[in-house]
């Protein structure tokens, strides 16, 4: 039995078009798993939207080499990310991306103990490429495979800098498709306290940007628009932050930010001035909401440990922000280094470390799950079969 929305891939050979099938040629016949006790060193593989990404992590030394391919320039015509052009994109670049982080870190195919990628939330087609290399490899290999939630992946990634949180904490997570605040009592222990009920944190930078004419992503433009603005000069909704409970919402906010835009086109005064002052009212709206659900958060849980992770904590205000509430409690906030908040591969190789390394591994088949919520995934510390498959 397949639960809905996993994909099965039932004859690899015929199924797969160039270049995984040359993998099968090296098909070796045992399938017996890997023990759990010798995974050491895994390749993480991201390739859920317009990111190619990828990571080597070794699991007593750490992460020995990463490297990403963004498709940000093949969208930019489009104003956003079209699904055929990135799953075509991620063909192209997985295999040669992988044998370049082998090169760097001077391994070979064979010194790899497993393989990690993203099994969803995401566009289908772009998860079903990663999903296909990683099978293949690992069928090839005879190594264990495992398809892993791209959020869990962005929540652990604050874990590869040297200052890691421990458990328990609170996150939030706020990335082009998701804003949750949750608390996280250890890998696979996720209890959802909120999150948006219309926009995400980062689709409503991203519309922003559009409508102040800037490029897709939007959420770096909007942040580097808003340093040339001027405080005081517009001041936005601070979105349900005046009632309680846990909840975003970013449509109204989105909405109000094209009426001033609209407003500002029809008298003559959308300068670049102007731009930039709408662009810092915009931020801070959303900063200011945010650090007020995370103090909220906070209290309600009595936790004093802040995880933030996914495209939006790469924001140098929002950071600032956090670190001054904690602060004022005694309490820190975590984030990775930048180029880890936004989609990565190290961070699928270090998430799926942790639930290999508990035995959980992908049955024959491709797990493709476009739509996931985070809290049904399994704990690691009861080694057991991925809870995905039957
Ligand atoms: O986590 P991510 O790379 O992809 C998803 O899983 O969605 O997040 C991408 C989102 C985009 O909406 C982008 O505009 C936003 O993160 N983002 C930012 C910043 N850097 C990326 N938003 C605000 N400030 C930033 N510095
Ligand atoms: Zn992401």
């Amino acid at each position: 039995m397949i639960a809905p929305g996993l994909v099965q891939v039932n004859d690899c050979s015929t199924n797969l078009p160039e270049p995984f099938g040359f993998l099968l040629k090296c098909r070796q016949l045992s399938t017996t798993l890997s023990d759990a006790t010798l995974i050491m060193l895994i390749l993480g593989i991201e390739t859920s939207c317009d990111e190619t990404g990828v990571a080597l992590f070794d699991d007593e030394h750490g992460l020995l080499a990463h490297a990403l391919f963004s498709q940000v320039d093949m969208h930019a015509d489009y104003g956003g990310v079209v699904p055929e052009l990135a799953s075509r994109d991620h063909v192209r670049k997985l295999l040669p991306l992988c044998d370049q982080i082998l090169v760097s870190a001077g391994k070979t195919r064979a010194d790899i103990d497993g393989i990690a990628y993203t099994a969803g939330p995401g566009l289908v087609g772009a998860l079903m490429v990663g999903g296909a290399v990683a099978h293949a490899l690992g069928f090839a290999l005879n190594i264990p495979v495992l398809g892993v939630h791209h959020m869990e992946g962005h929540l652990l990634a604050p874990m590869l800098e040297d200052n890691p949180p421990a458990f328990p904490f609170v996150a939030l997570l706020v990335s082009g498709g998701h804003t949750q605040l949750v608390k996280v009592d250890g890998i696979g222990e996720y209890q959802m306290l909120g999150e948006s009920v219309d926009d995400a944190a980062g689709e409503a930078f991203d519309k922003t940007a559009k409508m102040l004419g800037l490029d897709y992503p939007g959420g770096p433009r909007v942040a580097a628009l808003a340093e040339q603005g001027q405080e005081g000069r517009y001041r936005f909704p601070r979105p349900m932050t005046d009632r309680p409970g846990l909840d975003f919402s970013f449509s109204g906010l989105k909405t109000f930010t094209l009426n001033t835009v609209n407003a500002a086109r029809e008298r003559g005064e959308l300068t670049e001035q102007t731009k930039a002052d709408i662009a810092l009212a915009f931020e801070a709206a959303v900063v200011d909401t945010l650090t007020i659900k995370c103090r909220r958060a906070l209290e309600q849980t009595g936790s004093r440990r802040l995880v933030i992770a996914g495209g939006v904590s790469a924001n140098k205000r929002l950071r600032a922000a956090l670190e001054k509430m904690t602060a004022k409690t005694g309490g820190s906030v975590f984030y990775a280094r930048p180029e880890f908040c936004t989609d990565n591969g190290a961070m699928i190789a270090y998430a799926g470390t942790q639930r290999l390394k508990a035995g959980q591994r992908d049955g024959e088949r491709i797990v493709s799950v476009p739509r996931w919520p985070m809290n049904t995934l399994p704990p690691v510390h009861e080694p057991r079969a991925n809870g995905l498959v039957d």
